[in-house]
């Protein structure tokens, strides 16, 4: 049987055309922009925003009600001083409410609001504020400019730096996100006075982290200045915050959309929140998560040790830095009973998401991390305290 012949199409000369490759290049998008860190800071912040972008009327302010009584009244002043129409955002304080319809409501109030594509949001809050003001910014109109105002020792070094902006699904924590880098952050270490002492502790752990990855001498900054930083002296943390941003921001920039598996990259930065987002997850959030990442960094101190990876005593030694912070050490009542199954499970969700291995982030010695791909028994049994096998 005669296959049908195709009807001849207008223009058909029955010669086939040639394949045609149009090349056209887009340039990259200047990811660099500068990050301020000083006590006082606060009062720049719309000079700040001037330098950031040009072109700049309407500026919306997006912070939490634990937040907006203490420092948005400052915020509005600076920014107002610059000539810029202000209008400010106030979400519930909290993890909990770092949620898809939290951020479509902050979208329909930047609409509200007025604002075009010229225009600009400032977070000013936690990490809860700049990660979900941060994903509103990057989706309202297809993207406004951020300027991020961290007022969380968390936000401050970690957080605010690097561009991942998400909110959280039922599912799961920052699962609907992007990567929106900032204009500008602008770190006023003088709002940290008034941050309760665990939210100061939980950002201490991120710093530690930043300090046995990356800078060893830092750590005995750290060390030095443990008092001061227990009483929140902006004098003494200024230039500790500075510091430890300024080791995730290189980091962040060897690797700014986390797409290197090794080496030096982004991934570098799980150090501790492997088993800290377990404890996390298998506590049903009532460990705080720096708390987590503390617990989380003494188990890497563990693992690197058994593994042969650091000397022994290494775990000793990191356990020694954290009491020292006050940070909490308490790793093997995670390992066992129903907490240890818990964490067991949250760990091979993990697993689920990356294959059949974790990348689990080890340490030869301070400042010297190491990769290492293993299976999450492996991971359990190298952790699990010796005695119970
Ligand atoms: N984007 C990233 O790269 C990144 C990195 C680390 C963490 N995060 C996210 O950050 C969030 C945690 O951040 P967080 O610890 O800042 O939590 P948070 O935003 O909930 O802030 C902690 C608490 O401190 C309050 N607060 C903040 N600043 C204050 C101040 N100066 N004085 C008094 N109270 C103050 C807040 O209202 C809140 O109650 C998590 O959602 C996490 O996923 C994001
Ligand atoms: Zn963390």
């Amino acid at each position: 049987m005669n296959a049908p012949k195709p009807a001849p199409r207008a223009g058909d000369s029955g010669i086939k055309p040639k394949a045609l490759t149009l090349s056209v290049r887009v340039p990259t998008e200047d990811l660099s922009y500068p990050i301020r860190v000083g006590p006082g800071l606060l009062a720049r912040l719309g000079r700040e925003v001037g330098h950031a972008q040009d072109g700049v009327s309407k500026v919306a302010v997006i912070t939490d009600d634990n937040v907006e009584p203490l420092y948005a009244a400052a915020a509005r002043e600076s920014l107002e001083a610059e000539g810029f129409a202000v209008s400010v955002h106030v979400v519930p304080a909290g993890e909990r409410h770092k949620t898809p319809e939290q951020l479509v409501s902050l979208v329909s109030a930047l609409v509200d609001a007025g604002l075009s594509r010229r225009d600009l949001v400032v977070t000013l809050g936690g990490g809860v504020v700049g990660d979900m003001g941060g994903l509103a910014a990057a989706l309202f109109m297809r993207g406004v400019s951020v300027v991020q105002c961290p007022t969380s020792l968390l936000a401050q070094v970690d957080a605010s730096v690097g561009g991942k902006v998400a909110v959280d699904l039922g599912t799961g924590k920052n699962l609907l996100g992007t990567f929106h880098f900032p204009r500008a952050v602008v770190i006023d270490t003088s709002v940290l006075t008034t941050l309760p002492p665990e939210e100061l502790s939980s950002g201490l752990a991120e710093m530690v982290k930043h300090a046995l990855l990356f800078d060893g001498e830092h750590l005995d900054q750290i060390l030095a200045a443990a008092d001061a930083i227990g009483r929140s002296d902006a004098s003494v943390l200024a230039p500790l915050v500075a510091h430890s941003v300024a080791l995730k921001a290189a980091c962040v920039s060897r690797d700014p959309m986390e797409m290197s598996s090794s080496g030096k990259g982004r991934v570098l930065l799980n150090f501790g929140h492997t088993l800290g987002h377990a404890i996390e997850h298998a506590s049903d959030y009532g460990v705080r998560h720096g708390e987590a990442v503390a617990i989380g960094i003494v188990a890497a101190a563990r693992l690197s040790e058994r593994k042969g990876v650091a000397a022994p005593g290494f775990e000793a030694r990191i356990v020694e830095v954290l009491e020292q912070l006050a940070l909490p050490t308490g790793l093997d009542q995670w390992l066992t009973g129903e907490q240890g199954k818990a964490v067991e499970r949250a760990l091979s969700r993990d697993k689920k998401r990356a294959g059949t291995k974790i990348t689990y982030i080890a340490l030869a010695d301070v400042g010297e991390p190491a990769t290492l791909p293993l299976p999450v028994p492996e991971i359990l049994s190298l952790l699990r305290p010796q005695s119970a096998g």
